[in-house]
């Protein structure tokens, strides 16, 4: 018989028709009552075995173990429950040592303790959510951009260039570590790797997606990028997923409309369809907010918060309001802020913190920053100081999309790359479209796991990536 799964069960509530159910058992009760949770839902069917059952076969059944079951679906006599299968055969395909298995605890596992056996924790209730929802919001975002038109582009992941400038790449070598091969002076001799130069991976896709907008008008890339920042925070992955759509003859204000239409609907996407799992985490949330003292908690709950998202504009504001109003924030004059406030810094976590938790509270677009603390790419403005930039920074989470206007006048990139420091020659490919057919051009970086910590409401971004790679840490 093929297989059905549990959450196709639970959902018809249809009852007298014959199963097969495959599945991990949750807990197991009386002799009698399986739980079993096939992934496909949050919730467990509720499994009852005849009680005269072979006593070799129970003990086979436990937390764990990986059943094969044949039965008939009925109306359940128990609570909690609509329909439950009542078992004519069962079949143990996989047994499951309880003694060692690691989620057979009592205590509810620690989120600490379930990185550490981040193989295992996708069975736990909170990671299944998590992961569904991330799922989710993944096919929202092709769903997105496909019914938009833009054209999705696989931008490379080996790549020469440093796309940020930023110098925080991992190197991508065959040469030997022994005996490697070295020029006169004594440095590396690249001609001699694989690929015959020096290579990283990347850490944007957004150079490459220009090239693709210059002929297609619309794309997007989703991929992985990487950052080889020591940053060792709830924020940061050496290895994340990030979303660049880059669009031609598009400004600042459509690249920030964009922005917003997109975050919107990506969250009412997830609200819309993953409704059991959002309210699990929003339990969740508000049982772990307990433990905080009153003033520390959030004032809403996590679908209050997306819905709020949903329903209201991002405020909009330039870089110099927004250090206008942190120099005359009560926080800044009573020297609560660790880091300085003044014109030209990168503002600081607790500082784009203040502006969206305490000031607007709801999502600030903050655009047109100095141009020293930005990428080469970036257009720059008439007033010589500031480039055409915006940052989008959500509530409990700071940064959380990055983009911009691209200068498309050949003769300023190249004099802003110059003064930067960006190698010319070896860039000539990008600045072609700035020579054959240049136009005005936007695009931005979303960060997928930020959006995921977002949405879910989880607080480390390591709990929304099911295998995280972070400074030191790179198993499984
Ligand atoms: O602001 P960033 O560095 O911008 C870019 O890479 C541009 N090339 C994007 C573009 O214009 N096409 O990164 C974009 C976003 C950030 O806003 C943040 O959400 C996320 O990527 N991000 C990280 N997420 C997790 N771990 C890290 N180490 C991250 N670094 C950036
Ligand atoms: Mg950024």
């Amino acid at each position: 018989m093929a297989r059905t799964k549990i959450k196709d069960i639970l959902k018809s509530e249809k009852v007298d028709y014959s199963v097969n159910v495959k599945g991990w058992v949750r807990s197991f009760r009386n002799n009698q009552f399986i739980a079993l949770n096939d992934g496909s839902c949050m919730a467990n069917v509720q499994v009852v075995i005849g009680l005269d059952t072979d006593p070799e076969l129970l003990k086979k059944i436990t937390t764990g173990a990986a059943l094969d079951i044949n039965g008939t679906v009925i109306a359940s006599q128990g609570k909690g429950q609509t329909v439950e299968v009542k078992a004519d055969d069962v079949i143990v395909l996989g047994e499951c040592d309880t003694e060692k298995y690691p989620l057979q605890l009592k205590n509810r596992p620690s989120l600490e303790y379930l990185r550490e056996i981040a193989h295992l924790r996708f069975r736990t209730n909170t990671f299944g959510a998590v992961f569904r929802v991330r799922h989710t919001l993944a096919y929202a975002i092709h769903k997105f951009y496909n019914d938009r038109g833009f054209v999705y582009m696989h931008t490379p992941i080996i790549t020469a260039s440093d796309a940020e400038g930023a110098g925080e790449m991992f190197r991508v070598t065959t040469l030997p570590f022994d005996g490697t091969p070295r020029n006169e002076d004594g440095s590396v001799d690249y001609k001699e790797d694989f690929f015959g130069r020096s290579t990283n991976l990347t850490v944007s896709g957004q150079l490459e997606g220009e090239l693709a907008a210059m002929a297609f008008g619309e794309i997007y890339t989703f991929g992985p990028t990487f950052r080889a920042e020591n940053s060792n925070t709830a924020r940061h992955l050496a290895e994340f997923w990030m979303i660049e759509p880059e669009v031609a003859f598009a400004d600042l204000k459509d690249n920030m409309d964009l922005a917003e239409d997109f975050i919107q609907y990506v969250i009412k996407y997830a609200l819309d369809n993953c409704c059991e799992d959002l309210e699990f985490l929003q339990q969740r949330l508000l049982e772990e907010e307990k433990q905080k003292p009153q003033n520390e908690r959030s004032e809403m709950a996590l679908i209050e918060k997306l819905e709020f998202v949903l329903n209201n504009k991002f405020e909009r504001i330039t870089y110099t309001q927004a250090i206008d109003i942190l120099l005359d924030s009560p926080a800044y004059k009573k020297k609560k802020f660790q880091y300085d406030v003044k014109w030209g810094i990168d503002m600081q976590s607790e500082h784009e913190r203040y502006l969206v938790e305490k000031h607007f509270k709801k999502p600030v677009i903050v655009t047109d920053y100095p141009k020293d603390i930005k990428s080469f790419y970036m257009r720059q403005n008439d007033d010589g100081k500031t480039v055409a930039a915006m940052d989008i920074l959500a509530p409990g989470i700071g940064e959380i999309v990055g983009g911009s206007q691209r200068e498309e006048r050949y003769d300023l990139l190249v004099k802003r790359m110059e003064e930067m420091h960006v190698p010319v020659e070896e860039m000539s490919w990008f600045l072609d479209t700035r020579r054959f057919g240049s136009a005005p051009h936007s695009g931005f970086g979303l960060g997928f796991e930020r959006l995921v910590l977002f949405v879910t409401g989880m607080t480390n971004i390591r709990d929304v990536i099911p295998f995280p790679r972070t400074p030191k840490n790179a198993e499984f």
